[in-house]
């Protein structure tokens, strides 16, 4: 069933049949179960004292996926196209996480727009492949999409909201796996972390044809001044992007206005990463041998402990 033969004939199949979101559950029963997610690294931040290397990845991104049932491949900027295309053909989902980086000229956007335009291509041809972006990946995101920065400056750094749900929300992949009850939370409680300084307000969004074709806005919020989207998920593909931070809450621990550790927000955290987790599960890229995933999987490296006060209480570092 899973040679490459049945698996050739399905993916055609599908893309005959209906395209990439609707295929999805007619090939459900094809569902891996051991999916891998390729987490981008991105440019040490110049002050950080215990960086070892020229990159990291903060360990709560890892954390977030591991708890919600899937296994980490590290990224590395600076690589060749060549192995960015071996990469996109054996992983199942990319996750872009924040950080601080320039998303226009880093290395860090760079191996952004080299697997997003890989993904846009797989999907439409049938082949799944998801994209998460949170916080930095969300406004990553949005620029490979417009082809150009539609970012605003606001006061969203270090502060715990309540998602305002539009009425897209209820239907929406995302949300619609959901419990009531942590969909009630999202809407009512002050428990989505942001800490951001810049966002995609709502009105760069409805301007700009690009954008507003391609994704659905499920939440909004204000800083009290603009309004800014703070979830979205594209229409025609896995793709799901959000400003605030679902793997702070059980994952991070600076002592700082904006991080909640509360039951609710913990299981939004959890929700959050098993529904990109399913999306993964629909993806069937593999590593080409057992030694080549050994060697690609986030074990190969250890997590630095940068204590109670970072930002980032754990971060991998890479060459
Ligand atoms: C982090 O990156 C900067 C360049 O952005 C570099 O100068 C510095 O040496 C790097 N830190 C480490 C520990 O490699
Ligand atoms: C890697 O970084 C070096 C130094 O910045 C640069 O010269 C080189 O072109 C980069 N390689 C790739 C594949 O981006
Ligand atoms: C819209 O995008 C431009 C950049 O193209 C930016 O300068 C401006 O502040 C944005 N305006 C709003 C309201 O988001
Ligand atoms: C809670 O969220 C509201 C927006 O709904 C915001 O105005 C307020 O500042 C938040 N409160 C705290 C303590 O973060």
């Amino acid at each position: 069933m899973r040679g490459p033969a049945a698996a050739g004939f399905s993916v055609l199949t599908a893309f005959l049949l209906c395209g990439p979101l609707l295929c999805a559950a007619a090939r459900s029963q094809q569902h891996n179960d051991r999916p891998i997610i390729g987490v981008l690294a991105q440019e040490n931040l110049s002050d950080d004292q215990f960086a070892r290397g020229s990159s990291y990845i903060a360990a709560s991104y890892v954390k977030f996926l591991e708890s919600a049932g899937a296994r980490v491949a590290p990224i590395r900027i600076n690589r060749t196209e060549e192995e960015y295309i071996k990469i996109f053909n054996s992983i199942n989902g990319l996750l872009l996480p924040g950080g601080d980086v320039d998303i226009q000229t880093s290395q860090f956007s760079r191996a952004a727009r080299i697997f997003y335009n890989l993904a846009l291509k797989a999907n439409d041809a049938g082949d799944y492949f998801p994209i998460w972006g949170t916080c930095q990946g969300f406004q990553q995101l949005s620029v490979l999409t417009a082809r150009k920065n539609l970012l605003t400056l606001t006061k969203t750094k270090a502060v715990a909201l309540p998602l305002i749900l539009t009425p897209a929300a209820q239907s929406s992949r995302l949300f619609r796996s959901f419990p009531r009850d942590v969909l009630q939370s999202l809407a009512n409680e002050n428990i989505t972390s942001n800490f951001h300084s810049w966002s995609l307000s709502i009105q760069n969004y409805t301007r700009n044809a690009k954008l507003k074709r391609f994704y659905r806005v499920l939440s909004t919020n204000s800083d009290g001044e603009k309004e800014f989207i703070s979830t979205m998920e594209a229409y025609r593909y896995p793709f799901y992007a959000v400003q605030w931070h679902p793997e702070k809450s059980p994952f991070e621990w600076i002592d700082k206005p904006g991080m909640v550790h509360t039951v609710s927000a913990v299981r939004i955290s959890f929700y959050t990463g098993s529904f990109f987790v399913s999306e993964a599960l629909k993806s069937q890229h593999r590593f080409s041998n057992a030694a080549e995933e050994d060697r690609a999987l986030i074990y190969n490296f250890s997590p630095v402990y940068r204590g109670l006060n970072a930002i980032f209480i754990q971060n991998y570092y890479f060459d």
